[in-house]
């Protein structure tokens, strides 16, 4: 078999309990002065360690961006641009979720090579080399921090929208769990589910192969215990091995590409504002349903692999996790306040860069049918 990808990860990574304070050593290593620091406004009300890490980023005279939400939109990205530009860094931070670390991502990416991020939405494509970039992580399920993709809700089109770029990938990582121990129960548990969808995902792939399957069964082994462990506990440990499986997971997909659906909780989260997590459980049921005839073998290894005896036996423990960790009566608040303009959303999907990869092949109908039926099982659950 011949194949052939690029594969580029973040230069360092640095985890474990408190290790995020490593991030002012490195600032020295590097001999940086002037950082621009993305941080996640909500962790900021809750973390003690967010706070005392922030305080000594004011401290060395940092400037310190947090205007943005659940998704970042492309104003908010263009603002942070002018912000950027003005105060001319020599490096810039991310600490929050995936909508901290995408949009310092779409920062530097326009702001290093002018014009608006609109521009690189619609194809544009960066030539010049970024300052040093830093990500930490506050969730445990994006994995942004080792990918080369950035998405941006563009409020004008309704839509969000990818870019991808391989000098995204950060200079260095840190994983910390005590920063992610703040998080309320159904947040981190939405971000461990999207972890869960992306290795999942990229196993049934029809682009993964022997390489990408083989990274992906040590992180499908113990998944399920790690999330139920890290939302329900917050213990250290095992919020820990889910910050690997998000990274690891977040490593392999650019290669296999990820399913419907990831195609087509983008559209819903541009429409409705449900956060990503939260928009992948949306559609786990009914799209994996769709797609388990198209790799039968695929899905009982993964479901097999997750400590699950068939399809079912998962489908079944998703139903309660989503009970339990709050996420049902989060998606069911936002389908009785919000109309899903199904043939919109599939239309969109259609787009996505996920189809190709998809186990069935699909067309709109097809996921008009996976959208339907995903609103009538929360409104039925
Ligand atoms: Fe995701």
């Amino acid at each position: 078999m011949k194949d052939s990808w690029k594969f580029i990860t973040p230069g360092y990574l640095k985890s474990g309990a408190g290790m995020s304070m490593m991030v002012f050593e490195y600032i020295k290593e590097l001999g940086a002065k002037k950082i621009y620091l993305v941080i996640d406004p909500n962790l900021l009300r809750k973390n003690y360690l967010a706070k005392q890490i922030l305080l000594k980023f004011e401290k060395i005279g940092s400037y310190v961006f947090s205007d943005f939400g659940t998704n970042p939109t492309t104003d908010q990205v263009n603002n942070s641009v002018k912000l950027f530009k003005k105060y001319n860094p020599d490096a810039i931070v991310a600490i929050g979720g995936g909508s901290a670390i995408d949009l310092a991502k779409a920062t530097i990416l326009t702001a290093e090579n002018g014009g608006i991020i609109e521009d690189y939405l619609g194809g544009k494509k960066g030539t010049k080399p970024f300052i040093p970039f830093i990500a930490i992580p506050t969730t445990c399920g994006t994995g942004s921090e080792a990918s080369p993709y950035a998405v941006i809700a563009d409020p004008k089109l309704k839509k969000k929208r990818g870019i991808e770029d391989y000098n995204f990938l950060p200079r260095l990582v840190i994983l910390d769990p005590e920063l992610i121990k703040s998080l309320d129960n159904t947040i981190l548990a939405a971000t461990a589910i999207d972890a869960l969808a992306h290795v999942c995902e990229s196993f049934v792939s029809k682009k993964a192969n022997e390489i990408t399957q083989s990274s992906a069964r040590g992180i499908l082994l113990g998944l399920v215990n790690n999330i139920e462990k890290a939302t329900f506990d917050k213990d250290s440990d095992h919020i820990f091995a889910m910050l690997n499986a998000a990274f690891s997971s977040r490593l392999l997909y650019p290669r296999t590409g990820l399913t419907i659906a990831h195609a087509l909780s983008h559209p819903l989260g541009a429409y409705t504002n449900l956060h990503h997590g939260c928009a992948v459980s949306f559609f786990i049921p009914e799209s994996f349903r769709a797609n388990y005839p198209y790799n039968k073998d695929g899905f009982d290894e993964v479901f097999s692999l997750l400590g699950f005896k068939d399809s079912e036996e998962f489908y079944s423990w998703f139903g309660n996790f989503a009970d339990r960790s709050g996420i049902k009566t989060y998606i069911q608040s936002y389908l009785e306040y919000k109309d899903i303009p199904v043939e919109v959303i599939a239309h969109d999907a259609m787009e996505s860069s996920n189809i190709p990869s998809n186990p069935k092949p699909v067309d709109e109908s097809d996921l008009v049918s996976v959208v339907k039926k995903s609103i009538l099982y929360w409104k039925h659950k």
